[in-house]
Protein backbone atom coordinates (compact mmCIF):
# COMPACT_ATOMS: atom_id res chain seq x y z
CA UNK A 1 0.00 0.00 0.00
CA UNK A 2 0.98 3.52 -0.80
CA UNK A 3 2.10 5.77 2.01
CA UNK A 4 -1.14 8.01 1.60
CA UNK A 5 -3.55 5.58 0.96
CA UNK A 6 -6.40 6.47 -0.96
CA UNK A 7 -9.89 5.59 0.49
CA UNK A 8 -13.46 4.82 -0.30
CA UNK A 9 -15.82 5.40 1.91
CA UNK A 10 -19.35 4.69 2.23
CA UNK A 11 -22.57 5.52 4.63
CA UNK A 12 -25.75 4.10 4.27
CA UNK A 13 -26.70 3.74 8.22
CA UNK A 14 -29.88 5.78 8.17
CA UNK A 15 -31.04 7.80 5.15
CA UNK A 16 -28.23 9.28 3.36
CA UNK A 17 -26.20 7.38 0.34
CA UNK A 18 -22.76 8.59 0.38
CA UNK A 19 -19.61 7.79 -1.07
CA UNK A 20 -16.35 9.67 -0.92
CA UNK A 21 -12.68 9.21 -1.58
CA UNK A 22 -10.51 10.73 0.11
CA UNK A 23 -6.28 10.79 -0.13
CA UNK A 24 -3.79 10.32 2.71
CA UNK A 25 -3.84 14.23 3.56
CA UNK A 26 -7.56 13.87 4.08
CA UNK A 27 -8.53 15.89 1.32
CA UNK A 28 -11.66 15.11 -0.28
CA UNK A 29 -11.28 14.23 -3.86
CA UNK A 30 -14.74 12.87 -4.56
CA UNK A 31 -17.70 13.37 -2.09
CA UNK A 32 -21.31 12.69 -2.85
CA UNK A 33 -24.55 12.47 -0.71
CA UNK A 34 -27.77 11.58 -1.55
CA UNK A 35 -30.18 12.48 0.84
CA UNK A 36 -33.26 10.16 0.28
CA UNK A 37 -36.52 12.19 0.29
CA UNK A 38 -39.25 9.42 0.45
CA UNK A 39 -39.39 10.04 3.85
CA UNK A 40 -40.66 13.47 4.37
CA UNK A 41 -44.53 12.55 3.68
CA UNK A 42 -44.10 9.89 6.97
CA UNK A 43 -42.48 12.70 8.84
CA UNK A 44 -39.59 10.16 9.41
CA UNK A 45 -37.63 7.38 8.04
CA UNK A 46 -39.20 4.33 7.02
CA UNK A 47 -36.45 1.79 7.80
CA UNK A 48 -37.91 -0.58 4.58
CA UNK A 49 -37.79 2.11 2.16
CA UNK A 50 -34.27 3.51 3.24
CA UNK A 51 -32.78 -0.08 2.45
CA UNK A 52 -35.03 -0.24 -0.97
CA UNK A 53 -33.26 3.44 -1.73
CA UNK A 54 -29.80 2.72 -0.79
CA UNK A 55 -30.35 -0.87 -2.90
CA UNK A 56 -31.11 1.21 -5.97
CA UNK A 57 -28.52 4.20 -5.75
CA UNK A 58 -25.67 2.86 -4.38
CA UNK A 59 -23.93 2.16 -7.32
CA UNK A 60 -24.45 5.21 -9.13
CA UNK A 61 -23.82 7.27 -5.83
CA UNK A 62 -20.17 5.14 -5.70
CA UNK A 63 -19.93 5.55 -9.63
CA UNK A 64 -20.09 9.71 -9.72
CA UNK A 65 -18.00 9.40 -5.81
CA UNK A 66 -15.26 7.95 -8.21
CA UNK A 67 -15.95 9.74 -11.21
CA UNK A 68 -15.27 12.85 -9.41
CA UNK A 69 -11.89 11.42 -7.65
CA UNK A 70 -10.41 10.97 -11.04
CA UNK A 71 -9.86 7.36 -10.26
CA UNK A 72 -10.58 3.79 -10.63
CA UNK A 73 -12.04 1.57 -8.06
CA UNK A 74 -8.87 -0.73 -8.62
CA UNK A 75 -6.58 2.25 -7.89
CA UNK A 76 -8.06 3.13 -4.17
CA UNK A 77 -5.95 1.22 -1.30
CA UNK A 78 -8.55 0.59 1.38
CA UNK A 79 -12.44 0.96 1.14
CA UNK A 80 -14.05 1.65 4.61
CA UNK A 81 -18.02 1.41 5.57
CA UNK A 82 -20.31 2.20 8.57
CA UNK A 83 -20.96 -1.17 9.74
CA UNK A 84 -23.31 0.37 12.55
CA UNK A 85 -24.93 1.24 14.26
CA UNK A 86 -28.04 1.83 12.25
CA UNK A 87 -30.80 0.40 10.44
CA UNK A 88 -30.03 -2.73 9.55
CA UNK A 89 -31.54 -3.75 6.26
CA UNK A 90 -29.88 0.26 5.65
CA UNK A 91 -26.33 -1.05 7.24
CA UNK A 92 -26.29 -4.40 5.36
CA UNK A 93 -26.25 -2.25 1.72
CA UNK A 94 -23.66 -0.79 2.65
CA UNK A 95 -21.70 -3.64 3.88
CA UNK A 96 -22.19 -6.02 1.35
CA UNK A 97 -21.85 -3.62 -1.33
CA UNK A 98 -18.20 -2.99 0.08
CA UNK A 99 -17.40 -6.30 0.87
CA UNK A 100 -17.69 -7.09 -2.62
CA UNK A 101 -16.09 -4.48 -4.20
CA UNK A 102 -12.88 -4.97 -1.63
CA UNK A 103 -12.93 -8.58 -2.40
CA UNK A 104 -13.30 -8.05 -6.48
CA UNK A 105 -10.18 -5.48 -6.12
CA UNK A 106 -8.24 -7.02 -3.15
CA UNK A 107 -7.89 -4.29 -0.87
CA UNK A 108 -8.39 -4.21 2.92
CA UNK A 109 -12.04 -3.63 4.51
CA UNK A 110 -12.47 -1.50 7.47
CA UNK A 111 -15.93 -1.69 9.04
CA UNK A 112 -16.75 1.46 10.68
CA UNK A 113 -18.71 2.93 13.78
CA UNK A 114 -20.90 5.57 12.73
CA UNK A 115 -20.37 7.94 15.77
CA UNK A 116 -16.47 7.24 15.88
CA UNK A 117 -16.91 8.26 11.88
CA UNK A 118 -18.48 11.45 12.82
CA UNK A 119 -15.28 12.43 15.55
CA UNK A 120 -13.97 12.77 12.46
CA UNK A 121 -15.75 14.86 10.84
CA UNK A 122 -14.20 18.50 11.66
CA UNK A 123 -10.63 16.84 11.24
CA UNK A 124 -10.66 16.46 7.70
CA UNK A 125 -11.28 20.41 7.34
CA UNK A 126 -9.69 21.25 10.15
CA UNK A 127 -6.00 19.35 10.71
CA UNK A 128 -5.86 20.84 14.50
CA UNK A 129 -9.81 19.09 15.34
CA UNK A 130 -7.45 16.54 16.73
CA UNK A 131 -7.55 15.21 20.54
CA UNK A 132 -7.31 15.80 23.40
CA UNK A 133 -10.72 16.96 23.34
CA UNK A 134 -14.26 17.02 24.96
CA UNK A 135 -16.76 16.03 22.54
CA UNK A 136 -20.12 16.46 22.21
CA UNK A 137 -21.99 13.97 19.22
CA UNK A 138 -25.47 14.82 18.50
CA UNK A 139 -27.22 13.34 16.04
CA UNK A 140 -30.53 11.71 15.11
CA UNK A 141 -30.36 8.62 17.22
CA UNK A 142 -27.24 9.30 19.25
CA UNK A 143 -26.14 11.85 22.34
CA UNK A 144 -23.08 11.13 23.64
CA UNK A 145 -20.51 12.87 25.76
CA UNK A 146 -17.25 11.65 25.21
CA UNK A 147 -13.17 13.16 26.70
CA UNK A 148 -11.28 11.88 23.91
CA UNK A 149 -7.71 11.71 24.97
CA UNK A 150 -6.37 10.39 21.64
CA UNK A 151 -7.98 8.83 18.57
CA UNK A 152 -9.76 5.67 19.79
CA UNK A 153 -9.75 6.42 23.40
CA UNK A 154 -13.01 7.73 24.57
CA UNK A 155 -14.32 8.06 28.25
CA UNK A 156 -18.09 8.12 28.28
CA UNK A 157 -19.52 11.36 30.46
CA UNK A 158 -22.61 10.63 29.58
CA UNK A 159 -25.63 9.31 26.79
CA UNK A 160 -29.04 10.54 27.07
CA UNK A 161 -31.66 8.36 28.85
CA UNK A 162 -34.77 8.39 26.15
CA UNK A 163 -34.40 10.19 22.91
CA UNK A 164 -31.57 11.94 21.26
CA UNK A 165 -31.05 15.62 20.95
CA UNK A 166 -31.53 15.27 17.06
CA UNK A 167 -34.57 13.06 17.87
CA UNK A 168 -36.26 15.81 19.72
CA UNK A 169 -35.94 17.79 17.47
CA UNK A 170 -37.30 15.64 14.61
CA UNK A 171 -40.26 14.92 17.31
CA UNK A 172 -41.15 18.32 18.37
CA UNK A 173 -40.96 19.61 14.86
CA UNK A 174 -43.86 16.93 14.15
CA UNK A 175 -45.80 18.60 17.23
CA UNK A 176 -45.36 21.99 15.70
CA UNK A 177 -46.41 20.73 12.16
CA UNK A 178 -43.29 21.17 10.57
CA UNK A 179 -41.14 19.33 7.97
CA UNK A 180 -39.33 16.48 8.39
CA UNK A 181 -36.00 16.70 9.19
CA UNK A 182 -36.77 18.34 12.48
CA UNK A 183 -33.53 20.37 12.97
CA UNK A 184 -33.12 22.79 10.18
CA UNK A 185 -37.13 23.88 10.01
CA UNK A 186 -36.91 24.22 14.22
CA UNK A 187 -33.61 26.65 13.42
CA UNK A 188 -35.69 28.78 10.61
CA UNK A 189 -38.86 29.38 12.64
CA UNK A 190 -36.67 29.93 16.52
CA UNK A 191 -34.49 32.89 14.23
CA UNK A 192 -37.60 34.67 13.79
CA UNK A 193 -39.36 33.69 16.97
CA UNK A 194 -39.25 35.86 20.60
CA UNK A 195 -36.09 34.32 22.59
CA UNK A 196 -37.55 34.58 25.98
CA UNK A 197 -41.05 34.16 25.39
CA UNK A 198 -41.17 30.60 26.58
CA UNK A 199 -39.26 29.35 29.28
CA UNK A 200 -39.28 25.70 29.08
CA UNK A 201 -38.13 22.68 31.19
CA UNK A 202 -34.18 21.69 30.98
CA UNK A 203 -34.78 17.79 31.97
CA UNK A 204 -31.54 16.60 34.27
CA UNK A 205 -29.52 19.78 34.59
CA UNK A 206 -29.93 21.17 38.03
CA UNK A 207 -27.68 23.05 40.59
CA UNK A 208 -27.73 20.30 43.49
CA UNK A 209 -26.31 17.51 41.04
CA UNK A 210 -23.24 16.13 42.34
CA UNK A 211 -20.17 14.95 40.23
CA UNK A 212 -20.47 11.15 41.12
CA UNK A 213 -24.56 10.62 40.20
CA UNK A 214 -24.78 9.39 36.47
CA UNK A 215 -27.73 12.01 36.15
CA UNK A 216 -24.38 14.94 36.08
CA UNK A 217 -23.56 14.20 32.65
CA UNK A 218 -26.50 11.68 31.40
CA UNK A 219 -29.20 13.80 28.91
CA UNK A 220 -33.46 13.28 28.69
CA UNK A 221 -35.55 15.00 26.01
CA UNK A 222 -38.78 13.29 26.53
CA UNK A 223 -39.88 15.42 28.94
CA UNK A 224 -38.89 18.50 27.24
CA UNK A 225 -40.83 16.92 24.12
CA UNK A 226 -43.76 16.49 26.26
CA UNK A 227 -43.71 19.87 27.95
CA UNK A 228 -43.98 20.77 24.12
CA UNK A 229 -46.61 18.94 23.16
CA UNK A 230 -48.49 20.43 26.25
CA UNK A 231 -47.13 24.09 25.33
CA UNK A 232 -49.01 23.45 21.63
CA UNK A 233 -51.77 21.82 23.12
CA UNK A 234 -52.49 24.64 24.97
CA UNK A 235 -52.04 27.61 22.48
CA UNK A 236 -54.09 25.33 19.87
CA UNK A 237 -56.92 24.97 22.45
CA UNK A 238 -56.70 28.94 21.92
CA UNK A 239 -56.23 29.52 18.19
CA UNK A 240 -52.72 30.50 19.32
CA UNK A 241 -50.66 28.25 17.57
CA UNK A 242 -50.13 30.42 14.37
CA UNK A 243 -48.75 33.10 15.81
CA UNK A 244 -46.48 31.39 18.60
CA UNK A 245 -44.91 28.66 16.49
CA UNK A 246 -41.88 30.51 16.44
CA UNK A 247 -41.36 31.27 20.23
CA UNK A 248 -41.91 27.63 20.63
CA UNK A 249 -39.33 26.69 18.47
CA UNK A 250 -37.06 29.17 20.04
CA UNK A 251 -37.94 27.99 23.63
CA UNK A 252 -37.55 24.39 22.68
CA UNK A 253 -34.18 24.90 21.23
CA UNK A 254 -32.89 27.54 23.88
CA UNK A 255 -33.77 24.49 26.57
CA UNK A 256 -32.32 22.01 24.36
CA UNK A 257 -28.92 23.84 24.28
CA UNK A 258 -28.52 25.13 26.97
CA UNK A 259 -28.56 21.90 28.79
CA UNK A 260 -26.34 20.33 25.75
CA UNK A 261 -23.61 22.91 26.56
CA UNK A 262 -24.20 23.13 30.24
CA UNK A 263 -23.25 19.40 30.48
CA UNK A 264 -20.41 20.00 28.24
CA UNK A 265 -18.66 22.82 30.18
CA UNK A 266 -19.07 20.45 33.28
CA UNK A 267 -16.58 18.10 31.58
CA UNK A 268 -14.86 20.82 30.36
CA UNK A 269 -13.92 21.52 33.93
CA UNK A 270 -13.69 18.01 35.35
CA UNK A 271 -10.94 17.13 32.52
CA UNK A 272 -9.39 20.68 32.56
CA UNK A 273 -9.40 20.34 28.82
CA UNK A 274 -10.48 23.28 26.95
CA UNK A 275 -10.59 21.81 23.65
CA UNK A 276 -14.19 21.22 22.50
CA UNK A 277 -15.54 19.45 19.58
CA UNK A 278 -19.20 19.49 18.14
CA UNK A 279 -19.88 16.61 15.64
CA UNK A 280 -22.88 14.66 14.41
CA UNK A 281 -26.27 16.06 12.63
CA UNK A 282 -27.21 18.96 15.28
CA UNK A 283 -23.74 20.47 14.78
CA UNK A 284 -25.23 22.01 11.82
CA UNK A 285 -27.51 24.07 14.89
CA UNK A 286 -26.43 27.52 14.23
CA UNK A 287 -27.23 28.46 17.90
CA UNK A 288 -26.08 25.42 19.47
CA UNK A 289 -22.65 26.82 17.82
CA UNK A 290 -23.01 30.21 18.69
CA UNK A 291 -23.55 29.79 22.17
CA UNK A 292 -21.05 26.89 23.35
CA UNK A 293 -18.65 29.44 21.49
CA UNK A 294 -19.34 32.08 24.13
CA UNK A 295 -19.77 29.70 27.41
CA UNK A 296 -17.02 27.99 26.56
CA UNK A 297 -14.86 31.53 25.88
CA UNK A 298 -16.25 32.86 29.26
CA UNK A 299 -15.46 29.76 31.03
CA UNK A 300 -12.10 29.08 29.37
CA UNK A 301 -10.42 31.76 27.44
CA UNK A 302 -7.96 29.59 26.19
CA UNK A 303 -10.80 27.29 25.01
CA UNK A 304 -11.13 25.93 21.75
CA UNK A 305 -14.33 25.19 19.85
CA UNK A 306 -14.05 22.50 16.79
CA UNK A 307 -16.92 21.92 14.05
CA UNK A 308 -17.31 20.65 10.74
CA UNK A 309 -19.30 22.40 8.16
CA UNK A 310 -23.11 20.72 7.34
CA UNK A 311 -21.28 18.38 4.46
CA UNK A 312 -19.00 16.84 6.98
CA UNK A 313 -21.19 16.93 10.36
CA UNK A 314 -24.27 15.28 9.14
CA UNK A 315 -23.91 11.80 8.00
CA UNK A 316 -21.73 11.51 4.43
CA UNK A 317 -19.39 8.75 3.75
CA UNK A 318 -16.08 11.36 3.92
CA UNK A 319 -16.24 11.14 7.26
CA UNK A 320 -16.20 7.46 7.37
CA UNK A 321 -13.35 7.18 5.23
CA UNK A 322 -11.21 9.04 7.36
CA UNK A 323 -12.01 7.17 10.46
CA UNK A 324 -11.83 3.74 8.25
CA UNK A 325 -8.44 5.61 7.30
CA UNK A 326 -7.10 5.76 11.28
CA UNK A 327 -8.48 2.39 12.11
CA UNK A 328 -6.44 0.71 9.07
CA UNK A 329 -3.12 2.40 11.20
CA UNK A 330 -4.21 0.41 14.33
CA UNK A 331 -2.96 -2.72 15.21
CA UNK A 332 -5.21 -5.81 13.95
CA UNK A 333 -5.95 -6.72 10.40
CA UNK A 334 -8.85 -5.26 9.12
CA UNK A 335 -11.28 -8.31 8.31
CA UNK A 336 -12.64 -9.03 5.02
CA UNK A 337 -15.93 -10.75 6.54
CA UNK A 338 -16.89 -7.96 8.67
CA UNK A 339 -20.94 -7.78 9.43
CA UNK A 340 -23.37 -5.13 9.49
CA UNK A 341 -24.81 -4.68 13.14
CA UNK A 342 -27.84 -2.27 14.31
CA UNK A 343 -26.06 -2.03 17.84
CA UNK A 344 -22.25 -2.32 16.82
CA UNK A 345 -20.32 -1.28 19.98
CA UNK A 346 -18.15 1.94 20.35
CA UNK A 347 -14.65 0.43 19.60
CA UNK A 348 -12.57 2.16 22.54
CA UNK A 349 -14.91 3.47 24.48
CA UNK A 350 -15.31 2.88 28.49
CA UNK A 351 -17.69 4.69 30.84
CA UNK A 352 -15.87 7.41 33.42
CA UNK A 353 -15.10 6.13 36.69
CA UNK A 354 -16.33 9.11 38.66
CA UNK A 355 -14.42 8.30 41.94
CA UNK A 356 -10.87 8.13 39.69
CA UNK A 357 -10.06 11.86 38.69
CA UNK A 358 -9.76 12.25 35.08
CA UNK A 359 -6.35 12.13 33.43
CA UNK A 360 -4.82 16.15 32.16
CA UNK A 361 -6.37 16.88 28.92
O1 LIG B 1 -25.88 12.73 12.11
P1 LIG B 1 -27.14 12.79 11.35
O2 LIG B 1 -27.10 13.36 9.94
O3 LIG B 1 -27.81 11.38 11.25
C1 LIG B 1 -27.78 10.46 12.29
O4 LIG B 1 -26.71 9.85 12.50
O5 LIG B 1 -28.82 10.36 12.95
O6 LIG B 1 -28.16 13.63 12.22
C2 LIG B 1 -29.48 13.84 11.80
C3 LIG B 1 -30.17 14.66 12.86
C4 LIG B 1 -31.67 14.80 12.61
O7 LIG B 1 -32.34 14.49 13.79
C5 LIG B 1 -31.82 16.28 12.25
O8 LIG B 1 -33.07 16.83 12.63
C6 LIG B 1 -30.69 16.90 13.02
O9 LIG B 1 -29.63 15.99 12.88
N1 LIG B 1 -30.30 18.20 12.47
C7 LIG B 1 -30.37 19.35 13.15
C8 LIG B 1 -29.99 20.38 12.25
N2 LIG B 1 -29.67 19.79 11.05
C9 LIG B 1 -29.87 18.46 11.22
N3 LIG B 1 -30.76 19.61 14.41
C10 LIG B 1 -30.74 20.89 14.82
N4 LIG B 1 -30.42 21.93 14.02
C11 LIG B 1 -30.03 21.72 12.73
N5 LIG B 1 -29.70 22.74 11.95
ZN1 LIG C 1 -25.02 10.29 11.81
Amino acid sequence: MSEAPLILGLETSCDETSAAVLDGDDRILGHVILSQDVHAVYGGVVPELAARAHLQKVDGVVAAALQEAGVELAEVDAVGVTAGPGLIGALLVGVSWARAAAWAVDRPLVGVHHMEAHLFGPAIEDPEARPPFVALLVSGGHTLLLHVPAWGDYILFGETRDDAAGEAFDKVAKLLGLPYPGGPAIERRAKAGSLGRFDLPRPMLRRDQSPQASDYYDFSFSGLKTAVGNLVHGLDGMGMLDVRRDDVASGFQEAAVDVLVSKTLRAVDETGCGRVLLGGGVAANGRLREVMRDRLKRARPDGRLFFGSPRVSLDNAAMVARAARFRLGQPGDPTPDIQASAGLPFPGMIRRDPVAATGPC
